[in-house]
């Protein structure tokens, strides 16, 4: 196995990128959906699906003819089989496992959270195994013990909302543009402290899940109660930020001491997020334990990851049949775990 392509189509982002098992990343191109959504509030799952087919074709021939490459040089083809948007996946899984059937090279559907969980690998230094990810973004929050690609175990997750949903709804609240969770950081900034007090949810309890829905609504009726009061939308902001930021914390410290862990990654789109990753390596500091915060680009939805988990797994023999399909809902844990890697070739004919 060579030259990977990997394609990303669960959400509003459509992402290819060439992912080589010897050299690593060569290269990935992302196109955002954002401005197709925005005038709505959030992602439409139809026009989504349409999206994806319509930048499919002209972002791979720009990922290629960037690298001097033709379809011919890929060895394989890795796709988003799940979990996301029905449409937005198969829009991609069509698109990839049609292009590999033309070209008579092995396909393979790869978990998305996989891809986030992996994600740290594109990075220098990569993390060692094992280690604990936290993983948050529009759709997941959890922590998962990594022990090797494909083996992952499950330690904790939200009960209820993403915190990046939360991030999203309460930017919404605020009048900010979809997708607000990165505005909603900016403006957080620009607040005063101590303004404002919201709950931490579930830190005071035993035990690794987290709840966000709360989180949401007790900015909800802080926002409804501010008549009278200086709150400004920025004061509201920082300490939305704040709360979300040290209840993942805490959770972190818990899930290092129950774990004995020595590496935490941060992985998801939420983990761009700057108070995140400067309290990470704070936390990081003073355990004495080894944080990897994969760059912005590579922590929200990229073709990147789903190139380099779908390598892994195109290594370890893993192949789709043309019989395929997605998985709108996919719990981690019902990911079938990876054998130990074998050689490429005993397979190599399957699932053509
Ligand atoms: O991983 P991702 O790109 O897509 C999903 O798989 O869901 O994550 C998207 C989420 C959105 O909720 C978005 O608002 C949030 O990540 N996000 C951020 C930041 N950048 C993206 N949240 C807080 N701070 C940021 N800087
Ligand atoms: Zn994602």
């Amino acid at each position: 196995m060579q030259r990977v392509l990997g394609i990303e189509s669960s959400c509003d982002e459509t992402g290819v990128a060439l992912y080589d098992s010897e050299r690593g990343l060569l290269g990935h191109e992302v196109h955002s959906q954002a401005e197709v959504h925005r005038k709505y509030g959030g992602v439409v799952p139809e026009l989504a699906s349409r999206d994806h087919l319509r930048r499919l074709l002209p972002l791979l021939k720009q990922l290629l003819e960037r690298q001097g490459l033709a379809r011919g040089d890929l060895d394989g083809v890795a796709y988003t089989a799940g979990p996301g948007l029905s449409g937005a996946l198969l829009a991609g899984a069509a698109f990839a496992r049609a292009l590999a059937y033309g070209l008579e090279i092995p396909a393979v559907g790869v978990h998305h959270l996989e891809g986030h969980l992996l994600a740290p690998l594109l990075e220098s230094p990569a993390p060692e195994f094992p280690y604990l990810a936290l993983l948050v973004s529009g759709g997941h929050t959890q922590l998962v013990e990594v022990t090797r690609p494909g083996v992952y175990r499950l330690l904790g997750e939200s009960l209820d909302d993403a915190v990046g949903e939360a991030f999203d709804k309460t930017a919404r609240l605020l009048g900010l543009p979809y997708p607000g969770g990165a505005a909603l950081a900016r403006l957080a900034e620009t607040g005063r402290p101590g303004r404002v007090r919201l709950p931490r949810p579930m830190t005071t309890r035993p035990g690794l899940d987290f709840s966000f829905s709360g989180l949401k609504t007790a900015a909800l009726h802080a926002w409804r109660a501010r008549a009278g009061t200086a709150l400004e939308r920025a004061d509201l902001a920082r300490e939305f930020v704040e709360a979300a930021v040290e209840t993942l914390l805490i959770k972190c410290r818990l899930a290092l001491r129950e774990t004995g862990l020595r590496r935490l990654v941060a992985a998801g789109g939420v983990s761009a997020n700057r108070q995140l990753r400067a309290g990470l390596a704070e936390l990081a500091a003073e355990l004495g334990v080894q944080v990897y915060c994969p760059r912005p680009e590579f922590c929200t939805d990229n073709g990147a990851m789903i190139a380099l988990a779908g390598c892994l797994r195109l290594q370890a023999g893993c192949r789709q049949s043309l019989d395929f399909t997605v998985r709108a809902r996919w719990p981690l844990p019902e990911l079938e775990s990876l054998g130990a890697p074998r050689a490429a070739a005993a397979s190599e004919a399957d699932g053509l």
